[in-house]
């Protein structure tokens, strides 16, 4: 396959959309088809012009020892034109995928006797547009994408695992994450619990943090407390997340329906901020589910110029990437660690119009 860089197909998977595709020619569309799989860790040959191969392009590994992972027909159809039976058939008698994985991918869909016909076989997989669009989406979020890891691949029918979430129940599941340590994520978490538990909410609180500084914080709740509300069913599961986008972080995006960052008033945490912001999306494309970026807000706020100027900057971060950031301020409060006294410290106040302002978007944002 030609490795040339190709700016339109760069823009394509940047913004990709089954509009953009279909302005594609056929034979381009197939080469976007290679362009993507090369950025999901695979070797890729353009075997269309071998008819006995059976198939357009031939998966492989990049690197020895070399591995091949089967084949992949791509069809640039008009939504108004689905793929039939047949091309499945073929695909099915394909010599290039024997024993392997074989994909059918198109910019349009698949008839009722196609779907029905792949789903006999064990290594026939269909791709739709809408799954190839969210294939890419999760591919540009992903760590693995990486070229340097050697023969690791991000197959394409591997991302699309619908995980149950509790969009059937009443359950409302909010993540606070930002990939920058030390931003306050922890101590977001335990406020948040506790005022909605002071309102009369029912909360569970998980860490997925492996430092596990929240369950510190919380050791000294009751054992047989914890049991009892285990019964029931939760009006809020809150996750505080670890610094860094790892399998936890990455299992509690994909279970929840909001997700909330707080944000150092630091340039340092800036980068955290938009590595998460991406983070989103790509689980999302994974999980086929949609969480909502509610926004980031400011933690750690000093009332002085420096602490102005940054949250102009972190404003700005948030408004690029479609999010926003909140009002709510929380500022340095050095009393914040010791919150057992009946007197409401600044943090504290801080901390309940943040509720508000969270429930204020969760309520107009909850279906
Ligand atoms: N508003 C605040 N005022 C003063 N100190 C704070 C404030 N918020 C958090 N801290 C302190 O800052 C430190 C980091 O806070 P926290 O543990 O909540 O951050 P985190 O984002 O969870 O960190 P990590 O990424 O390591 O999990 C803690 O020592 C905490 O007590
Ligand atoms: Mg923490």
């Amino acid at each position: 396959m030609t490795n040339t860089p190709d700016s339109q197909f760069d823009q394509l998977f940047k913004q990709p959309s089954i509009e953009a595709m279909l302005q594609l020619s056929s034979k381009k569309f197939e080469h976007f088809v290679a362009f993507v799989l090369q950025q999901a860790g695979y070797g890729v040959r353009d075997v269309a012009a071998k008819f006995l191969r059976g198939v357009d392009l031939e998966l492989q590994s990049r690197h020895p020892p070399q591995q091949r992972f089967g084949g992949i027909e791509a069809k640039r159809y008009d939504p108004s034109h689905l793929v039939g039976l047949k091309a499945v058939q073929k695909l099915m008698g394909a010599p290039a995928i024997r024993g392997r994985t074989g994909y059918l991918i198109t910019t349009s869909d698949f008839t009722l006797p196609a779907n029905q016909m792949a789903a006999t076989s064990k290594n026939i997989r269909l791709l739709n547009g809408v799954s190839f669009v969210r294939y890419i989406t999760y591919l540009k979020g992903s760590a693995y994408t990486d070229a340097a890891v050697l023969n690791t691949v991000i197959p394409p029918d591997g991302f699309a695992v619908a995980v149950p979430n509790a969009k059937a129940s009443h359950t409302k599941i909010l993540t606070i994450a930002n990939n920058k340590g030390g931003v306050g994520k922890t101590i977001t978490a335990r406020y948040f619990a506790s005022i909605l538990a002071a309102r009369g909410e029912t909360v569970l609180l998980v860490d997925m943090d492996p430092q596990a500084n929240l369950s510190e914080y919380i050791f000294n709740l009751r054992a047989e407390r914890i049991a009892e509300e285990h019964l029931r069913q939760f009006d809020w599961i809150i996750f505080d997340t670890p610094p860094a986008v790892s399998l936890f972080t990455r299992s509690a995006l994909a279970a929840s329906q909001f997700v909330l960052l707080p944000v150092g008033a630091r340039f340092s945490s800036i980068s955290g901020s938009e590595t998460l912001l991406t983070q989103v999306p790509t689980m999302n494309a994974l999980t086929g589910s949609a969480a909502k970026v509610i926004g980031g807000f400011i933690t750690h706020w000093g009332d002085d110029r420096d602490s102005n100027d940054m949250a102009a900057v972190i404003q700005g971060v948030f408004t690029q990437n479609g999010s926003q950031l909140l009002q709510t301020k929380i500022p340095f409060d050095v009393s914040i660690k010791r919150r057992t006294g009946r007197r409401k410290s600044q943090a504290d106040a801080a901390y309940d119009s943040l509720v508000d302002e969270v429930l204020g978007y969760v309520n107009s944002h909850y279906v």
